[in-house]
């Protein structure tokens, strides 16, 4: 009874997936969670009310305008009460509602009050799930913190084979148990990841930088709290969202971050280095604004930088867990190693960041996890996913 005494509401959206939601309440209250069933009109269409009522032996929400519903008009309490919002399936059409924040019916009215944790698990056909539009509806909602199970590939309602498909009930009720029950498999230790683009000033206006966004690095320092860790980023410029919970050191360049990396190193069990440190910086700093050479070109010399990753690699103590990026345009995998070798690394995340969905500035990634023992490819997939297998393999090196 993973789930005993956990308030669940489950909204049934329209969509011939309906049928397992069924599978999930009975699912849910296996595990000994107290289930409150909203349907949509449409989903009505479906499955009858009854159905959902006798699995969850609670009364069934259906319309605020039902007058002879009490329990109706206290959605809002259903919405408080709530410890998790599930939404499954969840239609194109409900997906658009929520990341337009629309009100008309007793569901979506519910989900917009609630400060619950929101899961959602698509369904539908693979030509609406792969449209712009319903693609854009759930970027919005993913940087709104709402979490996504599925879809999976497979034979549809329809008739297409393809992605829509929703996921399985004991796939949703896995989400579901790891939203309430986080696992907190990385209690204990302390996490420092660097994070974002170091900037290397030519005069007090004037900067050298590159396109890093900071995402890979928050994504993983978020993730490493969820799990229990304490977390420490070292932060260059961002432009992504700062995770909560973590505590967030700043820095302008990379002989900045070899500072504040060095000083914090020996304390840390695990430390991932996601930042784009700059290779290189002007030779001469400018105290004053250049000005114009009236015609003449400027020379602008740069010189090497230090290498963090490799002076962190130099301090290693026994028992610390060290990872690395490899951004990589050509030959990904041979340069990787080299790099896992000469940083003394532990494991190097290879990416290949010419791949479109890979690499600055996308809320994707993929990623070759590599190690001395081997190495987990991660196929195109969100930085959080991403974040949650890199993290899995640093606790397996570990073990
Ligand atoms: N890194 C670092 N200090 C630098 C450059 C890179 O600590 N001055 C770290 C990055 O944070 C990353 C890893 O080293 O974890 C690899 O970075 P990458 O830019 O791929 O490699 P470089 O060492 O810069 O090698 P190259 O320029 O040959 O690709």
């Amino acid at each position: 009874m993973t789930l005993k005494g956990r308030e669940v509401v489950l909204g049934v959206t329209g969509g011939i997936a309906a049928y397992k939601a069924a599978e999930v309440v009975s699912r849910l209250r296996k595990q000994g969670a107290n289930v409150h069933v909203i349907m949509t009109k449409s989903a009505m269409e479906f499955v009858q009310p009854l159905t959902f009522e006798t699995l969850s032996n609670n009364p069934v929400v259906t319309d605020t305008f039902d007058r002879r519903a009490p329990w109706e008009v206290e959605h809002i309490s259903l919405a408080q009460r709530a410890e998790v919002f599930v939404i499954a399936p969840a239609t194109a059409n409900m997906l658009a509602k929520m990341a337009c924040g629309i009100a008309d019916d007793m569901l979506s009215t519910t989900l917009l009050a609630t400060k619950a944790p929101v899961l959602v698990a698509p369904a539908m056909n693979t030509g609406m799930w792969t449209a712009d539009a319903t693609q854009h509806n759930m970027e919005v909602l993913r940087s709104r913190g709402v979490q996504v199970v599925g879809p999976g590939a497979g034979f549809l309602a329809c008739g297409d084979v393809g992605s829509g498909r929703m996921s399985e009930p004991q796939e949703i009720v896995a989400a579901v148990e790891n939203i309430l029950n986080p696992k907190l498999d990385m209690a204990g230790l302390k996490v420092m990841v660097t994070a974002g683009a170091t900037r290397e000033r030519l005069d007090p206006v004037r900067y050298m930088t590159n396109d890093s966004s900071g995402k890979m690095g928050f994504a993983i320092a978020e993730a490493a709290k969820n799990r229990g860790a304490q977390v420490t980023v070292v932060a260059g410029a961002t432009t992504a969202k700062e995770p909560d919970g973590v505590s967030i050191v700043r820095i302008e360049s990379t002989r900045d971050l070899l500072a504040a990396v060095t000083a914090r190193a020996p304390e840390m069990d695990v430390i991932i280095q996601a930042a784009a440190p700059a290779d290189y910086r002007f030779s001469v700093q400018h105290d004053q604004k250049m000005k114009k050479q009236s015609g003449a070109a400027i020379v602008l010399e740069l010189v090497e930088n230090p290498d963090v990753a490799a002076a962190v690699g130099q301090m290693k103590k026994p028992g610390q867990t060290l990872v690395g990026f490899a951004a990589e345009t050509e030959n990904l995998m041979e340069n990787a190693a080299r790099k896992l070798d000469k940083k003394n690394l532990d494991m190097i995340v290879a990416n290949d960041v010419s791949r479109p969905g890979a690499g600055f500035n996308v809320d994707t990634n993929i990623a070759t996890l590599l190690t001395r023992k081997g190495s987990v490819e991660c196929p195109l997939q969100q930085k959080a996913e991403l974040a949650q297998r890199i993290l899995d393999q640093v606790l397996e090196l570990r073990k």
